[in-house]
């Protein structure tokens, strides 16, 4: 192990085998925290080539067991992690409402960035933690489940994640490559859409560096015989304008219902369903399909299955509102928005929910480009009044208006189909 380490910090590349005979040694506790640590932080400021990346995602998938989801089209979806984020909520049961089982397995708030389990728990009664078994009559149920990723499943990663987040260590591309992919791989859809975030709230704020890992989740899924598409999209700002986990819940229902979507979230969730529908070769027109079950309430209706089927109290979707304590945050001078710190308000909202539950959080009453006059509400907070200070200083506001800045940046896919069968590799940029 020694060696190895030595070879990692001076730049060389580890061999398949090597990679995999570690992450077993590890688990098995032949190789201990520190050494771990220390290949760790080798691989972080020397990089991983693709091999390295490789062996080390099938490493991860092989520690431990992997699901078989019933269905002969199961697609999943991936975040790298966003603030305002209820795309999960959204095109879950939405992409579902067209006839294909989504098994989503998700995770928890991560630093200031949302988790979609925490969100499904804010409905009363809505259980995530489930077996395998509880998690595939669910989707027989609804067609559609979100769930945690069981402890049996990629352990490898588990351990190693912990110990990143210790030891500053997260922010690699091809850690983070290998611990997403090899989760998607193990949970057994047959293809997968990423969406990557890039701008000041995301895990790998850099553009070319989102736009890689992008590359990368989808050549590793190809690599296991899954169909992938990515998109890069925006974290340059909140995605929607509920941020906290009843909230965001609200949020998703207020959109599948028809009673309010925000039109940045709105794009996204567009992308990403069509995406999905598109990497399974759904048969037809995926853009007209899902407009029809936006439109006819069956999307909506699919949004209530799933979280019956996941143990919703009845009437616990209708009772979900904002919390009654609230207070706004003013604009001080008169001008446009141009940032909203995603970082900032991602750890307010969190603050609120840790001390109030999970009907605390922030709205925002502006957006990016939205002009201003001195003395107009930007933010709630609820929850917590004594939050409503750190919101305000979240916006910067400035005399000029900001250019307009797209959702989504690049859209990198495979045309595979659930069979395995890969066409060309597609790209499609903005940016
Ligand atoms: N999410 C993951 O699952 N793993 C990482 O390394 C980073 C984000």
């Amino acid at each position: 192990m020694r060696r190895a380490i030595a070879r990692k910090r001076d730049g060389f590349a580890l061999d398949p085998s090597q990679w995999r005979s570690i992450v077993s040694a590890y688990l098995a506790g032949g190789v201990d925290d520190a050494q771990m640590a220390a290949l760790l932080m080798a691989s972080l400021c020397r990089g991983l080539n693709e091999d390295e990346t490789l062996a080390l995602t099938d490493a991860f998938v092989a520690s431990g067991e992997t699901l078989r989801p019933p269905g002969a089209r199961v697609v999943d979806k991936h975040s790298s992690g966003g603030v305002g984020d209820s795309t999960s909520l959204i095109v879950v049961p939405w992409v579902a409402a067209c006839g294909v089982v989504v098994a989503k397995l998700s995770g928890r708030a991560l630093g200031h960035t949302g988790g979609t389990l925490d969100k499904m728990e804010a409905v009363e009664g809505v259980r995530t933690e489930l077996e395998p078994h509880e998690f595939f009559v669910c989707l027989e149920r609804a067609g559609c489940a979100i769930a945690a990723q069981s402890a049996r499943l990629v352990p490898a990663d588990k351990r190693i994640y912990a110990l990143r987040d210790r030891t500053a260590t997260v922010p690699s591309l091809g850690l983070i490559a290998a611990s997403i992919a090899s989760k998607k791989i193990a949970g057994g859809a047959h293809a997968i859409v990423y969406d990557v975030k890039t701008g000041r709230g995301a895990l790998l704020p850099r553009f070319d560096q989102a736009r890689r890992l992008a590359e990368t989740l989808v050549e590793l899924s190809e690599r296991f015989g899954r169909g992938a598409t990515a998109l890069v999209s925006d974290m340059d700002e909140p995605l929607g304008p509920s941020i906290g986990t009843g909230l965001e819940v609200c949020e998703a229902r207020d959109f599948l219902r028809g009673r309010r979507r925000d039109p940045r979230l709105e794009t996204l969730c567009f992308a990403l369903a069509e995406a999905m529908l598109r990497v399974v070769s759904f048969p037809g027109d995926a853009r007209a399909a899902l407009r029809r079950a936006l439109a006819g309430g069956a999307a909506a209706e699919r949004f209530e299955a799933m979280l019956r089927a996941q143990g919703a109290l009845p009437g616990a979707l209708e009772r979900l509102a904002p919390h009654a304590v609230a207070a706004d945050a003013h604009a001080t001078g008169a001008g446009f928005v141009h940032g909203i710190d995603a970082v900032s308000l991602g750890e307010t909202a969190r603050t609120a929910v840790d001390r109030a539950g999970p009907r605390a959080g922030v709205f925002l009453r502006k957006r990016i480009g939205d002009p201003v006059q001195a003395g107009e509400p930007l933010a709630t907070v609820y929850g917590d009044a004594a939050l409503a200070p750190a919101i305000g200083h979240a916006f910067d506001i400035q005399a000029r208006e900001p250019a307009k800045r797209p959702v989504i940046y690049v859209e990198i896919g495979s045309r595979a189909t659930v069979a395995g069968g890969s066409a060309a590799r597609s790209t499609l940029e903005t940016k």
